[in-house]
């Protein structure tokens, strides 16, 4: 089930604005089955290069397969927020992108464990090797845990019985399959046909508390503002609004500069800005959403490194 498509969003407007240099070295650092890889590959001359990388096992033996024969392309199996270890000593990117999330390949997949729609063991992991997958964690998560990671990363309105009825069910058996997570949470919601599957809040919530996608964001931004070459351009592609707004505060401050108390008289520049904000956020055309109804929720962010007018030291 590795190689099922998965179609990269925003893909002309990744490109544009990239600003793609012949001979840039960009970063995809959420590489997936590579659909942007080779987007930018295409702008790219022979003396371009570019580092995919992914955590998922099975999307770098995907993206390694697919690139083979081009020697512009190195790919890496890591989670972007350890970037700064493969970024070699005096290297700095002329772009770089994250379009979070997970892929269709990953959802698609019954026996990862991401999906509501279909029967698969608890699992949930982008990267199998990491601990614990969802079925350790809900075998020993406490109730209060529980209920906090369906509210906070899934805005469940019913996280408190949720996480009751998940408790109760496993002190009888243990959770091993999506199938039974799914029933216990029908027994507990109620939905209207007009309304999502009721299980989507809570598989959203318990893939993000497995996968720490929101500390792994918070993490990888600095370093990458860092891993910037001047000039070069940051595009992130979020697909809900607890990701997105990560994103669009670290710009802003980045924006903005040196918080420096507002009575200070200095020019916005003396602020020392790190970064210049490029156009609106972008969202997916209405052709492109009918083709892919994924695109519909996602939002891409597009930051310039700016020179420092002074470094911090
Ligand atoms: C939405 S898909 C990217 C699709 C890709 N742009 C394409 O065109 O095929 C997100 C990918 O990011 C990977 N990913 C998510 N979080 C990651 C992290 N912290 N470090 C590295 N890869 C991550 C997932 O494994 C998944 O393959």
């Amino acid at each position: 089930m590795a190689d099922q498509p998965h179609h990269p969003v925003l893909l002309e407007e990744v490109v544009e604005a990239m600003n793609i240099r012949e001979d840039g070295y960009y970063l995809d650092a959420t590489a997936g089955r590579g659909g942007h890889v080779a987007a930018i590959l295409e702008k790219l001359g022979a003396d371009g290069r570019i580092l995919a990388l992914d955590r998922d096992p099975q999307a770098v033996a995907a993206v390694t397969k697919r690139f083979t024969s081009d020697s512009r392309v190195q790919v890496r199996q890591a989670n972007f927020s350890s970037l700064s270890d493969v970024l070699q000593p005096g290297e700095c990117f002329s772009g770089i992108l994250f379009d979070f999330g997970v892929s269709s390949p990953q959802l698609d997949d019954a026996s990862r464990g991401f999906s509501f729609m279909q029967d698969g063991p608890l699992d949930m992991r982008m990267n199998p090797a990491d601990h614990p997958s969802a079925a350790e964690w809900l075998a020993t998560a406490e109730h209060h845990e529980i209920r906090d990671v369906l509210r906070r990363y899934g805005e469940e309105k019913h996280a408190h019985r949720i996480a009751w009825a998940i408790v109760d069910a496993r002190a009888d058996d243990a959770l091993e399959t999506t199938a039974q997570l799914v029933a216990l949470i029908k027994k507990v919601v109620s939905a209207r046909p007009q309304d999502k599957h009721p299980a989507t809040r809570s598989f959203q919530a318990i893939r993000i508390r497995i996968n720490k996608e929101l500390e792994e964001i918070a993490a990888v931004l600095p370093i990458a503002l860092d891993a910037l070459c001047v000039g070069g351009r940051l595009l992130a592609i979020s697909f809900h609004s607890l990701e997105d707004r990560i994103v669009k505060r670290f710009l802003r401050d980045q924006a903005r500069g040196d918080d420096l108390p507002k009575e200070i008289p200095i020019r916005d520049a003396d602020r020392n800005p790190r970064l210049r904000l490029v156009g609106k956020p972008v969202r997916a055309s209405v052709a492109e959403i009918d083709e892919n109804p994924r695109a519909r929720s996602a939002i891409m962010r597009v930051a310039e490194r700016l020179p420092q007018s002074r470094e911090v030291a």
